[in-house]
């Protein structure tokens, strides 16, 4: 059986309720097939405010030398905003260069929309991962008084745009076949023109595959009036952002939502998670939906070409929803229920 690590972190609040869950359906659904190393990572809130750590560049180095890494949620009340985000999570996508941020939708069968009108809903954010707004360029002068004047700025490259524009074509040919590009070219012209001119370059290569454009705006709007219209939707980092919550609260909840933050060149081990966060509101309760969670190790697995063990990872999560998805159950019930069928 060939060896894999795979890092855990947990993380804070319901990360740390529904990481178990996606590791146990992990082990139950490939252990069998090769042989996983699970390494936990003590990174998160009470790392923090125990001895200031957010994240060591050991604990970094550690993480780059592992084939995986599974990741609940990150961010706490009691630490100011962006301390942890930033500084673990977003250094993480950074560091490890997790470009293709990837955010699948599927609407399955036992959830109950909020749209009265769903019709089928399946489509893929390809979420641009290490650029754009999210780069911590920026700064404040004059803090705390009335001249104040902060500044964040997006950076976005050509080659950043163009290795994620790719990673979308490529996917919309195992798919449907149809690209969206979602930006807002109409206001900030620069990035949105870049990002138009190299995906209609792009797609030229691509001649099976049409391509449209909608702004940010206007795609909000489509998302619940007509969510069938999109496969692929292609889209920077702070929009990939925004639509994929508005996206997981159209699929039922963003407990269902998993994510893969993916260095598709392989030079780093890639990031498997919820979409969701840490969930403050309802920490400690035990009522967080696992299902994004185990959906996420899923995607690890397919990412590590385990895709008959993912598919029946996948099989079950869709079982157990079109049979319970509209009961109230406990974190450890979903997970128990799920593990069950796998
Ligand atoms: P959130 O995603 O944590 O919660 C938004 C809403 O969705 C809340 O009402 C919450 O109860 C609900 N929710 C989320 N996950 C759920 C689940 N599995 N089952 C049932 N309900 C669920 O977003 P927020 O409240 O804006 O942020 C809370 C903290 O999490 C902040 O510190 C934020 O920075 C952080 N955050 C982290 C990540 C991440 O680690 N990837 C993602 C988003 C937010
Ligand atoms: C997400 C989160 C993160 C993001 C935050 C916590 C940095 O909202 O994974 O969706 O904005 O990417
Ligand atoms: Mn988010």
């Amino acid at each position: 059986k060939k060896k894999y690590t795979i890092a855990v972190i947990p993380g804070d609040g319901i990360g740390k309720e529904v990481t178990p869950w996606a590791r146990r359906a992990l082990e139950k659904a490939a252990g069998s097939v090769a042989d996983f190393d699970y390494v936990e990572f003590d990174l998160g809130a009470e790392r923090y405010l125990r001895d200031g750590a957010i994240l060591p560049d050991e604990d970094l180095e550690d993480i780059k030398e592992t084939d995986a890494i599974l990741l609940g949620a990150v961010g706490d009340p009691r630490i100011k905003a962006g301390i942890l985000e930033r500084g673990l999570l977003l250094k993480l996508r950074f560091a490890l260069d997790q470009y293709v941020n990837l955010r699948p939708s599927k609407l399955y069968k036992g959830v109950e929309s909020p749209l009265a009108n769903p019709g089928d809903i399946d489509f893929v954010v390809v979420r641009e991962g290490t650029e754009g707004l999210y780069c911590g360029s920026g700064g404040a002068v004059r803090v705390d008084t009335p001249e104040e004047v902060a500044t964040e700025v997006s950076i976005n490259t050509a080659y950043g745009a163009e290795r994620v524009v790719r990673y979308a074509f490529d996917l919309a040919m195992k798919r449907r076949k149809k690209v969206t590009l979602v930006h807002k070219k109409n206001v900030l012209v620069n990035a949105g023109d870049m990002w138009q001119r190299i995906v209609d370059r792009v797609a030229g290569e691509y001649p099976e595959v049409e391509h449209d454009y909608c702004h940010i705006d206007a795609a909000t709007i489509y998302l619940v009036s007509d969510p069938g219209r999109f496969d692929v939707i292609l889209t920077d980092n702070l929009f990939g952002d925004i639509l994929t919550d508005e996206a997981g609260a159209v699929v039922g909840g963003v407990g269902y939502s998993a994510s893969g933050c993916i260095n598709a060149a392989n030079e780093y081990p890639s990031m498997f998670e919820p979409i969701h966060g840490s969930a403050p509101d309802i920490a400690g309760q035990g009522k967080a939906n696992p299902t994004a969670a185990i959906l996420s190790a899923a995607m690890l697995l397919r990412h590590l070409g385990f895709d008959e063990q993912a598919a029946a990872i996948d099989a079950a999560v869709e079982a157990d929803i079109e049979e319970l998805g509209s009961t109230v159950r406990s974190t450890d019930q979903v997970g128990r229920d799920i593990l069950d069928r796998l």
